[in-house]
């Protein structure tokens, strides 16, 4: 999704926002553009379409230099990728550049058009600098031109703002969509995530909705919706700028698959004491909520929503609490009914999807009296602000587009949330606890060990180079594992990849199965492996070619027409799901090598869905 970087230094800004652009690349972007205030006063501008590497071409050829920029890299949302549409924008004096939609633009336009401004996107951004522009007629500074406007603008926004006639500040503002403001040494900036800017500083300010900061070289001014000044705290951030290098590894998604070990450690530390999960984890009131729960309502989207389903699974069969899981775009503009005494649970990497951030604002309005509890990757998100319990999983930052170390770290999540409301619902025991401990403390080991079958899939992936679609079964939670493997075989190698509950195939997808589509299943030894091998057997008749993943105790027979891999030893439920996962990242990964896509940054997507 876009992403946005700017700064006020005493240096040339330039190479700065440069390679601040290359670290906002894994959020997904289609063109890219920098724009700084000259020495002589002016704004010059480069933008490009495409990776950033066209832009440094461009930037060769005609260097920018000045002490004050802002630059952007942008998803196409309103007008396609060109270099017209590709932000910053200009009007006269003003640049700007904007993350998020702003959905009464057409009006804004219409106006502005009456005005004598002149369009040259096809974008909604567009608007804001000429609204700027026209505002700065009779304000006195550009702070109170940009308080003015974005009085008018409906939508999300995060928003740098220059002008060349004020050439020592930059003017931010958020509604919606996140920014960030780094403190440095030697300068400060602004950011729509951290990544940007971890070489220049670890402080940052993470503005809240409809605040507005003056940033200039040696002070930061900020003001709330109502224009008072208000202080917001510099948090220092842990995430160091060698953690998102790329190390032996050739591709982020290879890391970040082989990181699992550590990131399931580290997501477990000090959430367990003396073989006990510590209900304390989810916040200081946890255990008085958890107590007082009836009910569970889940919401995410993506990868994230795949988790959500996991644990739905976990919740009613092991916490017996009854559990709904609903992708966030559709809860939220739904007329759902939201019992008192629900625990409303967010899941997310990010903490910043947008549909998933106002799902949980509509649930807030829907009944006040809900709790709700934000499970995410990131310290500081919108999400975790605005939640009343939250678990931060310990992934690190994870660059690659598809999510794969936040998936694992968020079941396990998920499993100490499980036994946590069991423990104090008394539906789970002491010896059930054990187990679920016993289990998670193996999940290191085990996940080391499944990530052992490497080259082997390797291997089998090539079998996948001129398909183009493909089916993936499961049943029970490994239905969900099946969602994520073919979510992650789709996102990153464009094979058409379908996932069923198994024991829904001969209600329709089995018509589609012959030789040319090869079918992934899911089969661990649990109770529902024999309905599982019956199903195999109606797709096998078919001429489908088969991979199958089992343990060691599921005994299924290897056929030329049947390839199957022995994952694991026998697993628990909870720490199944997890280890079944890696197999198929592993899969779509080398299936993605195979057809020679871009792996960390797959076309058309983006890291976290900011907008609507
Ligand atoms: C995007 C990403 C997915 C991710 C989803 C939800 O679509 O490409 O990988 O699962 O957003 O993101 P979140 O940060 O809320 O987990």
């Amino acid at each position: 999704m876009c992403g946005i970087i700017g700064g006020v230094t005493n240096q040339n800004i330039t190479p700065l926002l440069l390679s601040g652009l290359k670290n906002l690349e894994y959020r997904g972007y289609d063109s890219s553009g920098i724009v700084v205030i000259s020495d002589k006063r002016l704004l010059e501008r480069q933008r490009s379409v495409g990776r950033i590497a066209n832009l440094e071409k461009k930037l060769i050829i005609k260097n920018l230099h000045g002490e004050i920029g802002i630059a952007h890299t942008r998803w196409a949302t309103h007008g396609k990728p060109s270099d017209e549409n590709a932000h910053p924008h200009i009007s006269n004096s003003i640049s700007i550049v904007h993350n998020g939609i702003i959905e009464n633009y057409v009006n804004l336009k219409n106006q502005l058009i009456t005005k004598g401004y002149e369009f040259t996107s096809d974008t909604d951004s567009e608007i804001i600098a000429h609204s700027i522009d026209f505002a700065m007629k009779t304000c006195k500074s550009l702070t109170s031109a940009v308080q003015k406007v974005v009085k008018t603008l409906e939508g999300s926004y995060g928003l740098g703002v220059i002008s060349s006639n004020f050439p020592n500040k930059i003017i931010a503002a958020r509604k919606g969509s996140p920014l960030i403001i780094g403190v440095g040494k030697k300068g400060n900036y602004i950011s729509s995530d951290q990544m940007a800017l971890l070489s220049e500083t670890n402080k940052f300010i993470f503005l809240e909705d409809h605040d507005i900061a003056e940033i200039k070289i040696d002070q930061i001014k900020i003001f709330d919706m109502n224009s008072n000044q208000v202080e917001r705290p510099i948090v220092i951030s842990n995430i160091k700028a060698g953690e998102v290098d790329k190390g032996k590894y050739s591709h982020f998604m290879q890391k970040e698959i082989f990181e699992q070990p550590q990131a399931i450690r580290d997501t477990l530390e000090s959430r367990i004491t003396n073989d006990k999960v510590n209900c304390s984890a989810f916040g200081h009131n946890a255990e008085k909520i958890f107590k007082s729960i009836k009910h569970i309502q889940i919401v995410a989207c993506g990868t994230s929503f795949n988790a959500g389903l996991v644990a739905k699974y976990w919740f009613e069969d092991i916490s017996k609490i009854p559990c709904n899981v609903e992708v966030a775009s559709e809860y939220r503009y739904r007329r759902p009914i939201l019992l008192d005494k629900t625990l409303f649970i967010t899941l997310s990497q990010s903490g910043e999807t947008a549909d998933t951030i106002e799902a949980l604002k509509s649930a807030k309005k829907l009944n006040r009296s809900i709790n709700s509890l934000c499970i995410c990757n990131a310290a500081e998100s919108s999400l975790s602000r605005i939640s009343d319990l939250v678990f931060l999983t310990h992934a690190g930052p994870e660059i690659g587009v598809a999510s794969t170390k936040s998936f694992t770290t968020q079941l396990v999540a998920m499993a100490l949330l499980v036994c946590s409301i069991g423990k104090l619902k008394n539906t789970i025991d002491v010896d059930s606890e054990n187990l679920i401990v016993q289990g998670l403390k193996k999940l290191p080991g085990l996940v080391n060990d499944a990530l052992l079958s490497d080259s082997a899939i390797k291997s089998l992936a090539k079998s996948f180079k001129d398909k183009t679609s493909s089916l993936f079964l499961g049943r029970g939670t490994m239905y969900a594992i099946a969602l994520e493997g073919a979510l992650k075989l789709k996102e990153i190698s464009y094979i058409h990849a379908e996932a069923y509950p198994a024991g829904e195939l001969k209600h329709g997808p089995i018509a589609l199965i012959d030789e040319d589509m090869p079918v992934v299943a899911v089969a661990p030894n649990d109770e529902l492996l024999v309905k599982l091998k019956s199903n195999l057997n109606e797709v096998k008749s078919r001429g489908s070619q088969m991979i199958v993943f089992e343990d060691e105790k599921s005994n299924i027979k290897s056929l030329d027409s049947m390839k199957v891999f022995q994952v694991t030893s026998n697993l628990g439920r909870i720490t199944a799901p997890i280890i079944f996962t890696i197999p198929l990242q592993l899969l779509s990964y080398h299936v993605a090598l195979v057809k020679g896509t871009d792996v960390d940054k797959p076309r058309n997507l983006a890291k976290s869905v900011t907008v609507e």
